[in-house]
């Protein structure tokens, strides 16, 4: 088409196409906006020969700087290994009772111990160790089993009527559940229990259930009621309860014998976690 044609209502050049009697403008994209489009294909061009970009059959090509965010955060990992290597070490050949002479070991022991507290123990014991109904505060200074670092590393290893064969594993027996007691002996000596913390209301009961609680109980709560933890038998004449303090759930806890739960550690994760995880638990505030 050789023929300048000049629409008459714009007065712009027309590139010569017409359907139906339209016409199209010749209107060219600005020069910056293709100079900018062609200098992106250009780029892309170098990027597709240096980095990863197209998948394969095989697999992907891998460009020419073999660049890859997998082996970039692989590579940080081994170094942040390689940086706690010592420390692991270390903590691995430190006696428990020792590691708090070595505040450099502590500090690793203790960042470790609650990284994996808030992963592993977190979802049982609370963020803050403060535990809940039927799972206890680790905060405090009373131990079902023994606040000693040994005691603790001892639990956190083996659990709780986990089924290990080190585990803890005294049970309770289910008083009510299994007839040993009947409805009425339970709350009587429920309500000894409660005269342990001064809070008991019918003196009467009280003294049918001191004699059921010396028969009963004393094994292994001890005939003062202050608990047993070679047993995990629960000091029963301080502000803290496991279960709660009504006399509802202290008569629940005689009937059922609870038997709480919890999981033995060893095998799921390395001694080292372990050790470090006695260390941060014992220090939380009532380690003995
Ligand atoms: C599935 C829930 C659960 C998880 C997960 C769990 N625990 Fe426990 N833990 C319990 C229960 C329940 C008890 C109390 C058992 C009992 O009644 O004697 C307990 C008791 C303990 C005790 C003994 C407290 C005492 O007074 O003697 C320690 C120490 C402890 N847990 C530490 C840990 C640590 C550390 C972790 C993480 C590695 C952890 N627990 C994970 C449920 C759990
Ligand atoms: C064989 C030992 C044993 C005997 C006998 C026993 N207990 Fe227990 N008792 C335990 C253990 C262990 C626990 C902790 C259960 C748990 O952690 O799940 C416990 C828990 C309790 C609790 C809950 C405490 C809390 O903090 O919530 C109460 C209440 C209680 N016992 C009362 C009694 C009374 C009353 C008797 C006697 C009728 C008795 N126990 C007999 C071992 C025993």
């Amino acid at each position: 088409m050789s023929r300048k044609e000049i629409d008459e209502v714009t007065g712009v050049e027309t590139t010569g196409h017409e359907w139906d009697g339209i016409k199209e403008l010749n209107k060219p994209l600005p020069k910056w906006w293709v100079w900018v489009f062609y200098a992106t294909v250009i780029w892309s061009i170098g990027y597709w020969i240096l980095y990863p970009a197209f998948p394969t059959l095989a697999g992907y090509t891998k460009g020419v700087l073999g660049y890859s965010q997998r082996s970039v955060v692989a590579q940080q990992v081994e170094a942040a290994r390689a940086a706690q290597a010592k420390f692991r070490e270390a903590l691995a050949a430190t006696p428990l009772d020792n590691v708090k002479d070595d505040p450099e070991l502590l500090r690793f022991a203790m960042a470790g111990g609650a990284a994996a507290f808030a992963d592993n123990c977190a979802p049982c014991h609370g963020r803050g160790a403060q535990g809940a109904v039927g799972y206890p505060n680790l905060n405090d200074d009373e131990w079902l089993w023994g606040g000693s670092i040994e005691d603790i590393h001892h639990t956190i290893s083996y659990g709780i009527r986990s089924g290990h064969e080190n585990g803890r594993e005294n049970q309770m027996p289910r008083f009510g559940i299994d007839g040993l007691l009947d409805k009425k002996q339970i709350s009587d000596v429920a309500e000894y229990v409660l005269s342990l913390s001064g809070r008991a209301k019918d003196e009467a009961a009280v003294a049918r259930g001191r004699e059921i609680f010396a028969e009963q109980c004393a094994s292994c709560h001890g005939e003062d009621g202050k608990g047993n933890v070679e047993l995990g038998a629960p000091n029963l004449t301080d502000a803290i309860w496991l279960y709660g303090d009504s006399k509802e759930a202290i008569m629940a806890s005689i009937s059922t014998g609870r038997g709480g739960q919890m999981p033995a550690w060893e095998g799921r994760l390395d001694p080292v976690t372990i050790k470090a995880l006695a260390v941060y638990v014992h220090s939380l505030g009532g380690g003995q």
